[in-house]
């Protein structure tokens, strides 16, 4: 099973309901939401008010990352405006092992994220709480970056220990640089949901661009393991 998850950084933001509309008529499984505090990243991106109007005018499945410092202050706020899943940066959080129950709390879903240089490691000693892990396959901050293939191992890692404990139904999200030639590295490594900005919203037509790297991700590239 494979999650396609168009990420709306790269929407055109004037329009934003329609986009996403046009993303859902296209086979989107979730949407991607991205957030971002200007300290975490070296960027600021969009936050609660938005995700209270699209979720309201849009129903759909909204899959928000947070790139933002000590993400528990925020968790409430962006649950009660309709967010889905909710992931936080587990470089970002003192507690992550609270944030994840301040999330659950809610009765939604919790994701841990790990940035290209932090060790699968860091993120083992969550596996058992956390829905998923969200593995960043380019530095958090901005859409339309090229894909860092070395990342690959560390999903292998992350796929192998959730096995080991029993977490075979751990979803793992790959986001930066998700297209139809790249996506098949991360599946084969064990990523079953891919999030994908530029390689989407940069197309005219969505629905093939959709298609296309879900035909890619259910035909590995190469065993990676
Ligand atoms: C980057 C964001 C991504 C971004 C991906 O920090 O987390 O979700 O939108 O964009 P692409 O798919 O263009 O690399
Ligand atoms: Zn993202």
């Amino acid at each position: 099973m494979s999650l396609i998850c168009p990420s709306i950084l790269s929407a055109d933001f004037s329009k934003l309901g329609e986009e996403v509309e046009d993303v859902l008529k296209g086979g989107a499984d979730w949407i991607h939401y991205d957030v971002m505090d200007g300290r975490f990243v070296p960027n600021i991106s969009i936050g609660i008010p938005v995700l209270k109007s699209l979720s309201k005018a849009v129903k759909a499945f909204y899959d928000v990352h947070l790139m933002i410092e000590e993400p528990h202050r925020y968790v409430n706020d962006f649950a009660k405006a309709g967010a889905d899943l909710i992931s936080f940066h587990v470089e970002a959080e003192a507690d992550c092992s609270g944030t994840i129950d301040l999330i659950h709390s809610h009765g939604i879903k919790a994701g841990i994220v790990i940035k290209p240089d932090t060790p699968a490691k860091e993120v083992f000693p969550y596996l058992n709480k956390v829905d998923m892990v969200l593995v960043m396959t380019v530095e958090p901050g901005f859409g339309g970056q090229s894909f860092k293939q070395e990342m690959c191992s560390k999903i292998c890692d992350i796929r192998e220990e959730a096995i080991r404990i029993g977490r075979d139904d751990l979803l793992i999200e790959v986001d930066g640089g998700i297209a139809s030639d790249t996506v098949g590295y991360t599946s084969a490594a064990g990523a079953n949901v891919f999030v994908a900005g530029s390689s989407i919203f940069g197309e005219k037509d969505r629905a093939a661009a959709i298609t296309g790297i879900r035909d890619a991700a259910d035909a590995p590239l190469m065993h990676q393991c």
